[in-house]
């Protein structure tokens, strides 16, 4: 199956009726489609994210852009989804029956992408893809190997935007970023 074709399936997706009334769009992933080495997990959409019908657009994306430009990615070599397509009210957590409800179109995703690394952004995206009760400052900027691929957890970078860029947090994006890195051999 292609990219498309799935992001088709789920642009009607009913399954989570809060979330069906409450959102503008689903928000499927990055709209370049492009096969990419890297695939970004973060929680959900946001209110930017679901107004432009693209993950991390917002002032989150920004910084995301930041440290991915750092290790000389750019937006269109990493393919970004999350762990729910479509905005939460009030950008609550999801809740577990949403996870459940979108973890087949994630499944699906990583198996047509075939990614090296998989980003997990945060403790929502990063516990429902290791299968860990583990918090995110114990689990981060270490490689897992799931299912035979390749996972690195990070802090959401929204810590970020409530740290007020403090050099400990950015240090330790910039660690964990440098472990992706060294996995694509760059
Ligand atoms: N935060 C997320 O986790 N995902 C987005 O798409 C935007 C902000």
């Amino acid at each position: 199956m292609e990219l498309n074709v799935l992001k088709d399936e789920y642009s009607t997706c009913s399954k989570c009726p809060e979330l069906v009334d409450y959102r503008s769009q689903v928000v499927f992933g990055s709209k370049h489609m492009n096969k990419c080495p890297v695939m970004i997990i973060g929680e959900a959409p946001g209110k930017v994210e679901d107004e432009n019908g693209e993950p991390f657009v917002g002032r989150s994306g920004q910084i995301l852009n930041k440290f991915l430009e750092e290790i000389g990615l750019t937006r269109d070599k990493v393919f970004i989804t999350n762990t729910i397509l479509c905005r939460p009210p009030e950008n609550r957590n999801p809740k577990s029956d949403e996870l459940l409800h979108c973890r087949e179109r994630l499944d699906k995703t990583i198996e047509i992408l075939n990614p090296k690394v998989i980003i997990t952004l945060g403790n929502f995206a990063t516990k429902y893809l290791l299968e860990t009760k583990e918090g995110i400052t114990k689990v981060r900027g270490k490689v897992y190997e799931k299912n035979g691929r390749n996972i690195v957890p990070m802090a959401h970078p929204a810590v970020v935007l409530y740290n007020g860029s403090s050099e400990a947090i950015m240090t330790q994006f910039r660690a964990d970023f440098s472990v992706v890195k060294g996995l694509l051999g760059n």
